[in-house]
């Protein structure tokens, strides 16, 4: 019986190698490989290595060598169909019934994969010729050089409906077979066949090792239908199942440790013309199952990019929502955020690689994505909210598939849902009983500030938002008396944000320490790079309040003055943004909302004039 290939593929995608050997040979990890006692020979001391990225063992000793199926056929004496079934049935992959018809199309899947080359091979001549004038000098004004332009084999296809063809044809390649590529257009009313790409730029997708199986076409024109059109799914091509830059990729991978997942093709080859080849795309869809396998074979956290504007929020919790059942003991994901409105091509291409180091530097884990979907724009001021909120991030630890990564993210919510909870120990302001407002939890209260406003980096942190946090690890026992307050500051930038909760828990797992050992202990915790965003490049602290070696009591009141600011700003912006709103919304609740924020902004800035003179 034969399976297709596109079948065994998956199989062997699907299923770590080392997990089906572990399970009958004891193996010890050593780098990314496993080594262990060889089960196909007698010995002592273990020449027998499993290698998950290449997908195959191999022994020193006797030389047994092969994938997974050939694992399972010699360590269970099983014939190949037998040795699949199983694999596929423990797998939970259902074994597609094989037809003659099937096998006919896995014979063809070569054949294809050689027209697939003949058209890579004719699109890149095509840029070097007359025709691709237009195609070359569009990838000149993008940046790209020659050799950049050579080694993603860009290409042209020229604005014709019949070039492609009548060249492939006439090197022999049968017209059905070229349509069935997906490289000619059969209409179905029986017209002759034509051109699928005409005047664009080609971008040849590979499969995992390098050979092409599609590829993505960029218009010229700007009124073409479509700014990319990709290959139709074929024998060979599933979009879903492969990345853009696979193969590159792969190597550069192992070298970087890490993988970083951008939209575009642009971007790919952008951020490996600046020297991060480890970078990859999906093809024009969200990431899917599958894809994030393929990920995780390349590393235990790729870093996944979004545009900081509200859709490239929602996209990166539609990708955190699927890992999420997915998740294994040290596999996850990291999200980086973008400054809005630039994708990584432009980041690079305006300020170069090291604007590009600094986000990957600071991205965050997916707990903290979650956390932070779950907790912002909720109040929480009420038992029955609070409970709201366990229900939502209990609901989601529940659908993590394993038991360990499922128990530690359940201990991780309610750790952060007991700081979050934490009763203040004193009043908030001396002599003032109304602070803080109920309202001042993160993100509630700013409907102006939509959910996915990420935020742009570095420049934009201004020097309250620094003082106020380089002061709670310089002093980090305002945090005894002030955390909940500290708590309650809404950094709009994620960054900021999320490193103000991992300063507030590890805060309350080490009560006590002073500046000195509280900021190696983030540092240890792998909070650098964020610490350093904050410090900024020349480390000068202005406010003497959060710096080491200030007296107490000035510290505190220093510290307080800048909350008090901050906040007041922020309701200045709302308040803008309220007024601007009452100019096209006529309607009661805007009215009310203007007037009740008046109101707050006139409170907080009597609050701030007093504390600025006693
Ligand atoms: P973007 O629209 O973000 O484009 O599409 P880009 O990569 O920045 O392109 P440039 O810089 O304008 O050339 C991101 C990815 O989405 C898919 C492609 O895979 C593209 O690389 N896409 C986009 C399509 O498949 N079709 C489209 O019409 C647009
Ligand atoms: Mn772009």
């Amino acid at each position: 019986m034969a399976f297709p290939d596109s079948f065994l593929e998956e199989l062997r995608n699907r299923v770590p190698l080392s997990g089906v050997v572990g399970r009958s040979v004891r193996l010890i990890k050593r780098g990314r490989e496993f080594t262990g006692l060889c089960p196909f020979h007698n010995e002592k001391s273990p020449s027998f290595t499993v290698n998950d990225d290449k997908g195959f063992f191999h022994c020193f000793g006797c030389g047994a060598h092969g994938d997974v199926i050939g694992f399972v056929m010699r360590n269970s004496g099983l014939a190949f169909p037998e040795a699949v079934e199983q694999i596929a049935q423990e797998a939970g992959l259902a074994v597609p019934q094989v037809r003659p018809e099937d096998r006919q199309k896995a014979d063809q899947v070569s054949t294809l994969g050689k027209a697939m080359e003949e058209a890579a091979r004719w699109f890149e001549a095509q840029l070097r010729a007359g025709a691709g004038a237009t195609g070359l000098a569009y990838l000149q004004k993008r940046g790209l050089k020659p050799e950049t332009i050579e080694r993603f084999r860009l290409g042209f296809a020229p604005a014709s409906r019949t070039a492609m063809k009548e060249a492939l044809l006439a090197r022999g390649l049968p017209e059905p077979l070229l349509v069935e590529a997906g490289l000619l257009i059969k209409p179905e009313d029986g017209g002759a066949s034509y051109d699928r790409f005409r005047n664009r730029v080609m971008f040849p997708i590979g499969d995992r090792r390098g050979r092409i199986i599609a590829f993505g076409g960029r218009a010229l024109d700007a009124d073409a239908p479509a700014k990319y059109l990709n290959s139709p799914e074929t024998p060979l091509f599933h979009k879903g199942r492969n990345l853009y830059n696979h193969a590159i990729a792969r190597e550069a991978a192992r070298e970087a440790g890490t993988v970083v997942v951008v939209e575009g093709y642009m971007d790919v080859i952008a951020l490996a013309q600046a020297g991060i080849a480890h970078a990859v795309a999906p093809l024009g869809t969200a990431l899917t199952e599958e894809q994030i396998a393929l990920l995780w074979r390349l590393s235990n956290e790729p870093i996944l990019c979004f545009d900081g504007d509200n859709a490239g929020w929602r996209a990166a919790l539609r990708a955190a929502d699927r890992a999420v059942p997915l998740l294994e003991p040290g596999q996850s994901f990291r999200f980086a955020t973008l400054p809005p409105g630039q994708d990584p091509d432009d980041l690079v291409r305006n300020q170069g690689r090291a604007a590009m180091d600094e986000i990957l530097a600071t991205a965050q884990p997916l707990a903290d994505i979650l956390w932070r979907r779950e907790t912002e724009a909720r109040p929480l001021d009420t038992p029955e909210r609070k409970a709201a909120l366990e229900a939502a991030l209990m609901g989601l630890a529940n659908q993590i598939k394993s038991p360990a990564v499922q128990n530690h993210y359940r201990e991780h919510f309610r750790n952060r849902m007991r700081t979050l909870f934490a009763p203040a120990r004193k009043a908030w302001v001396p002599g003032s009983r109304n602070w803080p407002p109920g309202r001042m939890r993160p993100g509630f209260g700013r409907p102006q500030q939509p959910e996915g406003d990420l935020g742009p980096v570095t420049s934009q942190i201004d020097r309250t938002e620094r003082a106020l946090l380089t002061a709670v690890v310089t002093h980090p026992w305002l945090l005894e008396e002030h955390g909940e307050v500290f708590a309650a500051l809404a950094f709009p930038q994620a960054v900021l944000d999320s490193l103000k909760s991992r300063i507030l828990e590890e805060a309350s797992r080490h009560p006590g320490l002073d500046g000195e050992a509280f900021a190696a202990h983030l540092r240890q915790q792998g909070l650098g790079p964020q610490l350093d965003l904050v410090t900024g490049e020349t480390g000068r602290v202005f406010e003497p309040f959060a710096r080491a070696g200030t007296a107490p009591d000035k510290v505190e009141k220093g510290w307080w003055q800048a909350v008090q600011r901050y906040r007041l700003a922020e309701l200045e912006q709302e308040l803008a943004a309220a007024e601007a709103d009452l100019a096209s919304n006529t309607n009661p609740e805007a009215w009310q909302r203007f007037v009740a924020l008046q109101a707050e902004v006139g409170s907080a800035r009597s609050q701030v004039s007093a504390s600025d003179t006693d």
